[in-house]
């Protein structure tokens, strides 16, 4: 990296300050402004010397307007340092996956790669060099907005998605091979945890928990080589993540070794001056390039006073310089000192952007994200069936999620073309039923003559993406009204009903649930989601989804996850007075962690183990044989849970430690075999040290975290 060096020794004070600012493409002269901008835009006070001097772009996309902004750009930068151009390439550039709190219900790495490798040539060939994902933000909390955007509530799941999500971005080399794009893990950190699910809140929780639960996640996508970190708007521990010297510097920098570049999220520095930590923007600028983030995305703070703090002996050049290198360092790995332009071709655009190939995995993660929920005999449905399809989602493209800026809508495939793939359109009887948050009489008029007509009936429903994403918090989490009562109106004929839903958070399905025979979870299922769900619902795939979150009884019990303690008092049969419980409502989740039906049903045998001593240079088999008992051939997740019956500290009822997915036909067995050993039972203790006790454990193995077969087992030190 010597040429960065090089540009560093030739760089004035000014240019350096610059190189740490990031602008949406609206600055930019080459742009035709098309960049997405997220937040409110504040009078940032630069002029034409400070944008050309710039370090990267936020937004940018599109071959031919990269190549401008970044050819105008370089025409005005002394040095010819190429800008890098960064955006939100989160579930897929144009061709649109699942949202990933739906990728996560399919527990499938390889697939979850691939998806993450299209968005990367899509993204790449486009003229983007860095996506702001993956986003592995722990969720337990559906009120909050982004929950869609991460894969859930376990902390080693989200682990081996943060790995395959940045493997699938970035590829083994970044130089050479233009076609990927360099990953940025976010929210740094604890984001997900935001009290009482409202975005950007107040974050609050114990070294040992952050440790626990938040952190693994983020740790994985870096050591699978994640090229750079975004900061967290929240506070943590009581100051903002992007001014958090304890989060960045100590832990990030110096106990993790991470040596790639943080960026802040949006303004995020400058909030700090909001959170009451910073008076000014001088002291918020110091504070975050003390705490050792790099770029400032879309405030001015660094820019406006780097240079002064620098010059009166606040803050040492060197620590500047170490930003600037940082960065430059990252446009070198990436090629952009030979070739600034990097993967960006029109006639590639053309070539591979939505290819026959990209949409055909699209459509088999779709399929492999539903979630079915319930069945009571009505699924799959025939195609020589009168069907109606009656909801807002019949006939709808708003199924890309609130994350899809490139995607459109448009081409997206709804509902009743999926339908009409399968089965005679004379047999369809399509009608709207009510819009997601109102109805007309004619409407219902519409829907109930529709159905009239049927001998099932499917009802889409869901809500719209502007429901869900970043500020978009929900502190009903129902369906809302009017779809509740297209539920209760349809009812009345008598019909088999199957509802298939669209959102981005689990929902309190009462209303839903209860009074429908079939429920099928599409999440938001990108643009292939009408012909996934029709090869669902025809039976021409089978669903093998598992939720990665709890689905709350309601939101009063919010947060609601499966790897909770026990407590001193936990609920007890026959129920006593004072124990941890509700007087109006169940403790456990409507829909536990890692439930999913299928159109087939398995039979799980006896759990054994070869041993039931483990000891630190050993390892226990756990085998379990499962056999398809139904007559369709199935995909099963067949789950390990471990208990550590007693800790130093409280440790979880259950901690998912491994999980298999396997495919098998009717009447089929398998033989299903984990390993454990001694390092998977280690945990955070008083003293943060990381390692086991000896002591009983509990293995469950099953097909979602209730349903569980269990042994015994031993560790002996
Ligand atoms: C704000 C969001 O929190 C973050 O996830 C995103 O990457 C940035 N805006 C840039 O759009």
């Amino acid at each position: 990296m010597t040429r960065s060096r090089e540009l560093l020794n030739q760089m004035t004070i000014d240019e350096k300050v610059a190189q740490l600012l990031q602008l949406a493409t609206l600055f930019y002269k080459g742009s035709s402004h098309k960049g997405q901008i997220t937040g409110p835009m504040a009078d940032m006070g630069i002029n034409e010397e400070i944008v050309n001097n710039s370090g990267s772009v936020l937004g940018g996309a599109g071959a031919q307007e990269v190549m401008n902004i970044q050819k105008t750009y370089m025409e005005n930068n002394r040095l010819g340092i190429p800008l890098l151009m960064m955006a939100d390439i989160i579930h897929g550039f144009k061709t649109i996956f699942p949202v990933p709190l739906a990728i996560g219900s399919s527990w499938d790495m390889e697939l979850a790669e691939k998806s993450a490798e299209i968005a990367a040539i899509e993204a790449a060939v486009s003229g983007v060099h860095v996506t702001f994902a993956p986003m592995v933000d722990l969720v337990r909390d559906p009120r909050w907005g982004r929950v869609m955007e991460s894969t859930g509530e376990d902390p080693f799941l989200n682990s081996d998605f943060a790995r395959a999500f940045v493997r699938g971005f970035q590829g083994n080399d970044l130089t050479n091979d233009t076609n990927r794009v360099a990953a940025c893990v976010k929210h740094f950190a604890a984001y997900g945890a935001a009290e009482a699910g409202r975005d950007y809140n107040t974050v609050d929780m114990s070294e040992r928990i952050l440790r626990e639960s938040y952190l693994p996640a983020y740790k994985a996508a870096l050591d699978e080589g994640c090229e750079m970190v975004m900061t967290a708007f929240n506070t943590v521990d009581s100051i903002p993540a992007s001014g958090n010297k304890k989060l960045m510097r100590d832990l990030l920098r110096e106990e993790w070794g991470f040596d790639g570049v943080i960026i802040s999220d949006w303004g995020a520095i400058k909030e700090i001056i909001a959170h009451g930590v910073a008076e000014d923007e001088r002291e918020a600028a110091k504070k975050a390039l003390e705490a050792g983030v790099d770029i400032e995305m879309m405030t001015p703070c660094y820019v406006h006073n780097l240079k002064e703090l620098v010059e009166d002996g606040t803050i040492s050049e060197s620590l500047l310089d170490e930003s600037v290198l940082r960065i430059l360092q990252l446009k070198e790995k990436l090629g952009l000192f030979e070739n600034p332009y990097r993967g960006a071709n029109v006639e590639l655009e053309e070539k591979l952007i939505l290819s026959k190939e990209h949409r055909q995995v699209a459509r088999e993660l779709a399929a492999k994200s539903c979630v079915l929920m319930k069945n009571e005999n009505v699924l799959p449905l025939q195609k020589e069936q009168k069907i109606a399809l009656i909801g807002p989602f019949a006939h709808n493209g708003d199924i890309l999620g609130p994350w899809s800026w490139q995607g459109s809508t448009e081409i997206a495939v709804k509902v009743d073309e999926g339908f009409k793939m399968k089965m005679d359109p004379a047999n369809l009887f399509v009608a709207q039923g009510c819009d997601i948050e109102t109805v007309t009489e004619q409407q219902l008029q519409e829907a109930v003559k529709a159905a009239e007509q049927a001998e099932v009936i499917v009802l889409a429903l869901g809500e719209h993406s502007r429901m869900s994403g970043e500020a978009k918090c929900r502190a009903d989490i129902r369906l809302p009204e009017v779809q509740l009562q297209l539920i209760a109106e349809i009812k009345k004929l008598g019909k088999p009903i199957a509802v298939v839903l669209f959102n981005g958070r689990p929902l309190d399905l009462h209303g839903v649930i209860d009074e429908t025979d079939a429920v099928l979870e599409a999440w938001y299922p990108g643009t292939e989601g009408g012909a996934a769900i029709a090869d669902l619902l025809f039976g021409d795939a089978n669903p093998s989804g598992k939720i990665t979150i709890s689905f709350p009884y309601s939101v009063g019990q919010v947060p609601v996850y499966y790897n909770a303690f026990n407590t001193g008092r936990p609920k007890d049969e026959p129920v006593t007075e004072y124990v941890s419980k509700y007087l109006d409502i169940p403790n456990s989740p409507l829909l536990p962690f890692g439930f999913g039906l299928s159109y087939t049903s398995f039979a799980y045998g006896e759990l054994t183990l070869s041993d039931d001593k483990l000891t630190d240079d050993t390892s226990i088999s756990v085998s379990i044989d499962v056999t398809n008992t139904g007559d369709v051939a199935g995909d099963e997740i067949v789950q390990l849970y471990v208990r550590d019956v007693v800790g130093e500290v409280v440790r979880p009822l259950k901690e998912l430690k491994s999980y298999e997915r396997i495919t098998l036909n009717p009447g089929e067995t398998k033989t299903v075999t984990f390993t454990i050993t001694e390092e998977m039972l280690r945990y955070h203790h008083a003293d943060l040290q990381f390692a086991s006790d000896a002591g009983k454990f509990i293995v469950f193995v099953g097909p979602n975290s209730v349903e569980t077969k269990e042994k015994e087992f031993v560790l002996v030190k």
